[in-house]
């Protein structure tokens, strides 16, 4: 069983803390943290809209707070996901040489809802849409040995 995960977005104020909240409700037993690849947030709680849709179905964003891919990530966790191709490719580019941590899109886990990304509400500001397509997600990766 796979005992540490980082969730990864381009922010860490949507996607990848609302990702970090829902899964750690429903496997507590795993350690979980979110970063963004990119550093404008750095230390700011989730977005505002974000948090509070999230709040709407029982889950609680408000202890995180945003920091920084880097490459030690890499050597931290045991598997990385990100919120879509960007994600991946920026995640990519910092894996250090002969590092073979697995990184996946988070949507890999759930291919029953025909998305190859989770789209970023930040942008489309479909919080509801979002948040529902993580929870499948969620529950995908939840299922994985
Ligand atoms: P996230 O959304 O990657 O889901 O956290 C974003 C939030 C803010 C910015 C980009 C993406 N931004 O450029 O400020």
């Amino acid at each position: 069983m796979v005992q540490k995960i980082l969730f990864v977005c381009l922010g860490n104020i949507c996607r990848s803390p609302a990702a970090e909240g829902v899964f750690r409700a429903i496997a507590p037993e795993v350690d979980t943290d979110s970063a963004g690849t990119g550093g404008w947030h750095v230390g700011e709680p989730p977005y505002g809209p974000m948090q509070t849709a999230a709040q709407a179905r029982g889950v609680d964003l408000s202890d995180l707070r945003a920091r920084q891919f880097s490459a030690e990530d890499f050597t931290r966790f045991d598997l990385i996901i990100g919120m879509d191709d960007a994600n991946i490719a920026e995640i990519e580019r910092l894996r250090p040489r002969g590092n073979q941590t697995p990184v996946r899109l988070f949507t890999d886990y759930a291919p029953q809802s025909g998305a190859s990304a989770v789209p970023d509400p930040y942008y489309t500001r479909d919080f509801e849409g979002t948040l529902t397509l993580i929870e499948e997600c969620a529950k995908g990766l939840r299922g994985v040995p």
